[in-house]
């Protein structure tokens, strides 16, 4: 799978620009095992990369323009001297890193780039952010600057954020930037510090898409994000992460607020505990965690769907899943489950024989962050 897609990449620069490219990135999406909504409030987050990518394959030019050219979608033509807004699309994140990383200071080279990947979008499963680093990678090879994966995680973020108009939190640019191959990745969203978390090898990590989609911008994500950011002011704090005392906060906010701010201050505990289960290797009682924080983002945050919602609960009624949640912004897209290795055939055939037989289920391993490989 991995390979094909690297290979679409490479026919389609050669098919475009007539040559041999030069150079190949290799960019992951990401599924957040736990800690979803909190890493705009200063918390934890367990994401890990997985072994599906954006590739890009590319040449250094010496025009003062970036070409990206993707199968099925519009060539992307970016003038480095006048970077404008093209009205939507996936081209936008390419003009938003490029803008970012101008303003970060980089000199921005000129380069020719064709992109393939195998990583489903709009499934929550951070397909822009792996295209965001991927281009960020290219660019900066080309314009010789370092890969610094917690600064250029920031640049990709703040494209997000300002010129896309996602105001989205960190945890996916880092965890494409920075993951270590083999592991989960904790990140303290406040210090940025992170740490990787092997998973025991007795379970696996389960993607099941399901179907449901909801574009992100301009949706319940940003008010959901004020909301936090009120209720913070409204506790005393710099952000939800330093509120201690949950009983704390049904007190002082109206119900609405308060229950928002207890799926961030509960999740956060269960992010750091769940850390813990893995390092320990008690996968029922990660499993456990994984549930406690779907009902959390669904009673308390509001953010599943009642398609996802179902998939949880069939999926716990199959014998060698461990727990199940949704995961990543919600409104739609994935959830994730953690399955005993030695069941994963048996409980996906279950769930497409409950469900339905074309139930995309993708088994993934965690993958290293955004490389870049000379040709
Ligand atoms: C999206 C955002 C992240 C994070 C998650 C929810 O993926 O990009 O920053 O907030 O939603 O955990």
């Amino acid at each position: 799978m991995a390979e094909e897609a690297r290979q679409s990449a490479v026919e389609l620069f050669r098919r475009s620009f007539g040559a041999e490219p030069e150079f190949v990135v290799r960019s992951p999406g990401r599924v957040n095992l736990i800690g979803d909504h909190t890493d705009y409030n200063d918390g934890f987050v367990l994401p890990m990369a997985i072994d599906r990518s954006v590739w890009l394959a590319g040449r250094m030019t010496t025009e003062r323009r970036i070409r990206v050219e993707s199968a099925g979608f519009d060539v992307i033509e970016l003038d480095l001297d006048r970077i404008e807004r093209s009205g939507g699309g996936w081209g936008e994140y390419v003009a938003g890193v490029a803008w970012s990383l101008a303003e970060a200071g980089d000199a921005l080279c000129g380069w020719d780039g064709a992109v393939a990947s195998d990583v489903p979008v709009g499934a929550g499963l951070s397909s822009s952010a792996a295209l965001e680093l991927a281009v960020a990678r290219a660019t900066t090879v080309c314009s010789g600057s370092p890969w610094d994966p917690v600064a250029i995680a920031q640049v990709a973020q703040r494209a997000e954020n300002e010129w896309v108009g996602m105001a989205c939190g960190i945890m996916d640019q880092l965890v494409v930037a920075a993951a270590a191959p083999h592991a989960a990745l904790l990140i303290d969203c406040r210090s940025l510090e992170t740490r990787p978390v092997p998973i025991p090898t007795e379970v696996a990590v389960v993607v099941v898409d399901s179907a449901t989609r909801r574009s992100l911008v301009g949706s319940a994500y940003n008010q959901r994000r004020k909301s936090c950011e009120q209720a913070a002011a409204l506790l005393g704090v710099p952000a939800l992460r330093d509120i201690e005392d949950v009983g704390q906060i049904a007190a002082l906010l109206p119900e609405r607020l308060a229950r928002r701010a207890r799926h961030v201050v509960t999740e956060n505990r269960r992010v750091l505990a769940f850390e813990a289960a893995l390092r320990d290797g008690d996968v029922e009682q990660a499993g456990q965690l994984l549930l406690a924080s779907h009902r959390s983002l669904r009673d308390d945050f509001e953010v599943s769907v009642p398609e996802i919602d179902d998939l949880v609960a069939t999926l716990m009624e199959i014998r060698g899943v461990h727990g199940a949640r949704m995961t990543g912004a919600g409104f739609g897209g994935c959830l994730v489950a953690l399955v005993d290795a030695a069941s994963v055939g048996s409980v996906i055939d279950e769930l497409r024989d409950r469900v339905h037989p074309d139930v995309e289920v993708y088994v993934t391993r965690p993958a290293a962050g955004t490389s870049f490989e000379p040709l």
